[in-house]
């Protein structure tokens, strides 16, 4: 069946896509829509059109697949453009999501109605472009500049209502019936003098002129997010176009942006980031048809720094929560953190003053580990100590109701270990949430040895109920992420030793786009965490520190000095102690370029993440990326550290890791995947 249709209702033509699963507007949808506006204009009897979809969404927006590919006609442009030019009024009647080039489609229309539920967007810029097809000159025109400029460059889509304020969506209409209510708007315009057409309109985009302060003030609030990413500057400029130019001119520049992004490295990077979180979430090995096991009620064990923060995920997802400490005053503690974190998003206007306390009405704390025992998920983040671990799992096995899922969130030991303390390995797994676990969007899913596919396939089930990004990792040391950190924080430590600062060291990862480096997180995570202080011999670098009461910002001092803002800057005595090391060690000491700091950070990783393929413990390589992007801060227009390699070249890597091993007279440790690779010329993705 053509996924275009077309059906008459009386004088108004209904043209209905059919193209699971969003309704993606390839080539055949293309072609169909502009079939469909020739049929319109060739029969006398028609008056009108209404175009909408069938399935979970309107058009979300342009085939993501087909980019990079030869065109084959006609173009979006071109269809819009028949829409618009339609003698006839043309009706989008929106449901689900209206993105991208779903939404130049129904700025194209002459008018649009929507569903409540509906979300209407321009996400180009997250794939790195921008709206290629008249999104960022119709938009301004139907909105104005003030509205349209954060939509086109954060990306991020707005409520039906919202753009029915906006005058983006003319009615909101019923859930129900959308294209018999599509049906009945086309009627009620039929017969009007003119009707709106958006790349004519002129009254709203005087308002702004491009050279005003507003521009700068919009990038001042956005500087962070858009540190690096080459779209939003484009998207800022295009609008501006539609500001200075007339339409047909304002398209080409459009064009002209659109196609120098689209066939750059960051889009490249940035639409494999896309696919490579939804590849994350297939599950290798696991048939089709594993059911997903009902999950209504959810134990955590500690309330501390983690414990709260995976508590939050869930109660803002609406599932009772039962957390559990040791003693009253930690329980308090934990309860209060929840309730004053929900209480500073809730001063943001991130939530209600409802829904926090609808959050807190579904937390029950306690002591008593029996109150676990119709939990259908337990989640223990209690002390990173294998002997509390296998105590806390061979209590829970004995309390919670059979068939129930025990989960750890240990961020290095072994999972199998725990599971071996119970009587349902099948039912183990490791959840292993990222600091702060309510705000990080990471979720490691740590595959067991025994774990059961039902149990995996219910655990990605709820790390998208509840929006967090899942991978799968197999039990290793530091699961994927963890484990690349540490050849890391090796080579920043050699450094030192051979005459590098640590300022300088992490100015190459914070150049590079991460949002810091391995010094700065040492000072935020503090430098105590597995220091001895009973039996601190002053061996290492961080044994000084820390006996000198440098254990990072919680003591106003680590490798840097911070002030009372939490503003660091480099420290004389820190460079004292570093020196010291240095000389004792007895290397040669020399100045490092920013571009080798990188490289002697990140190659190892690279050479890790190959490790860790080669070994199975990640699915893909791009499950890696995934990892780096949402875990840690990786800069997303790079593709993440495994794409990123394949970008500069596996054989670069090797000689890289090659010639660094030399430099410090050690052998190197090249991963066989790694090198067999790039001997073939080969990539990752
Ligand atoms: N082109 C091609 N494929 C697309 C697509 C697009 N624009 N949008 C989604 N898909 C695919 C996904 O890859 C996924 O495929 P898979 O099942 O083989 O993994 C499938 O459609 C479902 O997408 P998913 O994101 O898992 O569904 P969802 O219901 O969670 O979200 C959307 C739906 C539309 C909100 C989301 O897919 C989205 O944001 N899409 C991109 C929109 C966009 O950027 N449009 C502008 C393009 S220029
Ligand atoms: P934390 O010290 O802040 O919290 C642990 C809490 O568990 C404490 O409040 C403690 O009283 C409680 N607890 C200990 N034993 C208990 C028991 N038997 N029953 C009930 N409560 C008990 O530690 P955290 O940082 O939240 O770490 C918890 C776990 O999460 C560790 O395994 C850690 O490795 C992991 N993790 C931590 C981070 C992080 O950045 N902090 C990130 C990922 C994973």
């Amino acid at each position: 069946m053509s996924v275009i249709t077309t059906r008459r209702e009386g004088e108004v033509l209904v043209v209905t896509s059919n193209n699971p699963p969003v309704n993606a507007l390839g080539q055949a949808v293309r072609a169909g829509l502009a079939d469909a506006m020739a049929e319109a204009a060739g029969d006398d009897a028609i008056q009108a059109v209404v175009i909408c979809c069938e399935g979970r969404t309107f058009f979300a927006g342009a085939d993501i697949t087909e980019f990079g590919k030869p065109p084959v006609g006609p173009s979006l442009p071109e269809v819009i453009d028949a829409i618009e030019a339609s003698a006839k009024p043309v009706v989008a009647a929106i449901h689900g999501t209206a993105l991208g080039g779903g939404l130049e489609v129904a700025l194209g229309c002459h008018y649009r109605i929507a569903v409540a539920s509906a979300r209407l967007g321009l996400p180009e810029v997250k794939l790195g472009i921008l709206p290629g097809a008249g999104g960022t000159q119709r938009l301004p025109r139907v909105v104005g500049v003030a509205e349209a400029l954060p939509m086109i460059v954060t990306g991020n889509p707005i409520p039906a209502a919202q753009a029915g304020k906006i005058g983006l969506v003319d009615k909101l209409v019923a859930e129900d019936g959308l294209a018999e209510s599509g049906v009945a708007f086309a009627r009620s315009v039929i017969g009007k003098a003119d009707h709106p057409v958006s790349s004519k309109r002129t009254d709203k985009i005087g308002e702004i002129p491009s050279d005003s302060d507003f521009f700068d003030e919009f990038r001042k609030t956005q500087m962070r997010r858009l540190k690096g990413f080459e779209a939003p500057e484009a998207c800022i400029e295009a609008v501006k176009a539609a500001i200075d130019l007339p339409y047909e001119e304002g398209v080409k520049k459009e064009r002209e942006l659109f196609g120098k992004l689209v066939t750059g490295t960051q889009s490249k990077a940035l639409r494999h980031v896309f696919f490579a979180e939804r590849a994350a979430a297939k599950i290798d090995g696991i048939p089709a048809d594993t059911p997903v096991l009902p999950v209504k009620k959810v134990g955590i064990l500690g309330a501390g720094t983690m414990g709260g923060g995976i508590a939050m995920n869930f109660l803002t997802a609406g599932y009772a929560v039962t957390i559990l400490e040791r003693e009253q005053e930690a329980l308090d503690r934990g309860v209060s953190i929840i309730r004053k974190n929900y209480e500073r998003s809730a001063a943001k206007g991130r939530f209600t003053a409802d829904q926090v306390e609808r959050a807190m009405g579904l937390l029950t704390p306690t002591l008593d580990m029996n109150d676990l025992a119709d939990c259908d998920l337990v989640i223990e983040a209690v002390f990173e100590n294998m002997d509390v671990k296998k105590d806390v799992f061979r209590k829970l096995d004995g309390i919670v109701k059979p068939g129930a899922i025990l989960a750890s969130n240990t961020s290095y030991l072994n999972v199998d270990e725990m599971a071996a303390e119970t009587k349902r390995p099948g039912s183990v797994l490791g959840l292993h949430f990222f600091s702060p676990a309510n705000v990080m969007r990471l979720l490691e899913i740590v595959r067991a040895a025994k774990t059961e596919p039902a149990v995996l396939k219910t655990a990605m089930d709820l790390a998208k109920k509840i929006g967090k990004v899942a991978v799968v990792s197999g039990v290793c040391f530091g699961f994927i992420g963890n484990r690349m950190l540490s050849p890391r924080q090796r080579a920043a430590q050699a450094m030192l030793l051979q005459g590098a600062k640590p300022w300088d060291v992490d100015k190459a990862l914070t150049d590079f786009g991460m949002p810091m480096g391995p010094f700065q997180m040492s000072d935020l995570a503090g430098l105590d965490l597995g220091w001895d202080k009973a039996n601190s011999k002053s061996e290492t670098i961080r044994d000084v520190l820390c006996e000198r009461d440098r254990r990072g910002q919680k003591t106003g001092k680590g490798f840097y000095d911070y002030d009372e803002n939490r503003r660091p800057s480099p420290s004389k005595e820190v460079e004292a102690i570093i020196d010291e090391f240095a000389a004792k060690s007895g290397l040669e000491q020399r100045v490092f370029s920013q571009d080798e700091i990188r490289e002697r950070l990140l190659f190892p990783m690279i050479n890790e993440g190959a490790k860790i393929l080669e070994e199975g413990m990640a699915q893909r390589a791009s499950d890696i990326d995934t990892v780096w992007i949402n875990g840690y801060g990786w800069p997303a227009y790079t593709g993440g550290p495994m794409f990123w390699a394949d970008t500069i070249g596996l054989d670069k890597v090797v000689a890289g890791l090659k010639a660094h091993a030399a430099a410090s007279g050690a052998e190197p440790d090249i991963c066989k995947l790694l090198e067999d690779k790039a001997a073939k010329g080969e990539t990752f993705n």
